[in-house]
């Protein structure tokens, strides 16, 4: 099992000098970093294994087929399921699209009921939006303690035939009770889509534990690359979905006016897949299987939450892993951002694309700090200096 110095050694932008400054990367919430193994696979594809995928049948296809298939595997033990139910999409945000203009554009009917709760990221918000206002369906908002906790018995499943959720938020670092949910949303009749985007670089995920329907999440958050995303859904759902996007690999006969689609998961893949990306995922997932970081994670989170309480800052709502978003009083989050670069430290400002939950939280924008797998002391020591020089510019 690889420690956290030999993790950080595999992370060839942990040497990067910012500003005359060791980098102190506390984004991996926006994306993490890669590997050198991560970079290794995308690399190969590029030089050797380099046709295209499921179509042509010389050596070189044979290899970037090989690569697709291999990386479904992967991704199928990675969650708890099976191959074929495992889409390659472009990043979760394409995830979640997919199920709302597949299932919920073939499912929904005038007065449904789809409910999203106030942690959602835009992603898990707008497509919901978009459906619901084309279908004449009821989108409803369940709402959240300030803790960043859902109260699962205020929550009405009255009508719901969707339920759609983060598993972990992007902004409170609140885990979200998913099979309790999953209980009562079938209880309805209603599926529930989880949103895992930030859930799946720190906790172990089990889709059948969870229970859910969908499971959305995205490459770049988890070591891998950008551009490549999953969508993981349940075969008796996928196979009664009708088709998103039309185009070369969906196909099984094209006549003039007319055609008939491939089985599940082909019939969601239209055009030539992300070799590249899906190579890059695969090599991610087998990298996080050489190490445990959930000791190291849990101090290095516990030591930011501690750093913004002693620069007198206020975190939204109770973050129990991954990131910790924060306001300092009388100082813009732009601000913190821009000073704490000059220090050397990577973190994000902004509403962090949940524009709807700083609002709960009063808040137009806040900072945030987030761990990734090679998070160390040192970096939450980098963070807390920093947060002292910028008191000292906005006492
Ligand atoms: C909770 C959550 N959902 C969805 C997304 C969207 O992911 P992507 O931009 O990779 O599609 C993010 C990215 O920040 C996220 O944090």
């Amino acid at each position: 099992m690889l420690d956290l110095a030999a993790r950080r050694r595999e992370f060839p932008a942990l040497t990067t000098r910012v500003h005359g400054h060791r980098l102190a990367y506390l984004d991996s919430a926006a994306t993490a970093l890669r590997p050198q193994f991560v970079i290794d696979a995308i690399t190969r594809v590029s030089t050797h294994d380099a046709g295209s995928p499921s179509r042509s049948v010389h050596a070189l296809a044979e290899a970037a087929t090989e690569v697709v298939d291999t990386t479904r595997r992967e991704v199928a033990r990675f969650l708890g399921g099976a191959p074929d139910e495992v889409i390659f999409t472009s990043g979760t945000t394409a995830s979640l699209n997919l199920v709302a203009q597949t299932w919920a554009r073939a499912n929904l009917a005038r007065n449904d009921v789809v409910i999203v709760t106030e942690l959602e990221h835009h992603s898990n918000l707008v497509p919901w939006q978009m459906i619901c206002a084309e279908k004449g369906a009821e989108l409803r908002i369940a709402p959240i303690d300030d803790t960043g906790h859902l109260d699962l018995d205020r929550i009405s499943f009255d009508r719901a035939k969707l339920v759609a959720i983060t598993h972990v938020s992007n902004v409170t670092g609140t885990i979200a009770p998913i099979a309790e949910l999953a209980r009562r949303a079938h209880a309805v009749g209603a599926v529930l889509v989880v949103d895992g985007a930030q859930a799946v670089a720190h906790l172990p995920i089990d889709v059948a534990a969870l229970g859910c329907d969908f499971y959305a999440f995205s490459a770049h958050k988890l070591y891998g690359p950008t551009g490549t995303g999953i969508l993981w859904g349940r075969t008796s759902i996928l196979e009664a979905m009708p088709p998103w996007q039309g185009g070369g690999g969906m196909i099984a006969t094209v006549g003039d006016l007319t055609s008939t689609y491939r089985e599940v998961p082909t019939r969601f893949e239209a055009g030539t897949p992300n070799v590249l990306g899906i190579a890059g995922l695969g090599a991610a997932i087998q990298f996080t299987r050489t190490f445990d970081p959930r000791a190291d994670e849990a101090r290095a989170h516990a030591g930011l939450v501690a750093a913004v309480h002693a620069a007198g800052g206020r975190i939204l709502g109770e973050p129990e892993l991954a990131v910790v978003a924060f306001e300092l009083p009388r100082v813009h989050p732009h601000d913190i951002a821009t000073l704490a670069d000059g220090e050397g430290v990577a973190l994000r400002s902004g509403h962090h694309c949940a524009a709807p939950l700083h609002r709960r939280f009063s808040a137009l924008a806040s900072s945030r700090v987030s761990v990734g797998c090679y998070t160390d002391d040192d970096d939450v020591a980098q963070f807390a200096h920093a947060l002292v020089k910028i008191r000292e510019v906005f006492p």
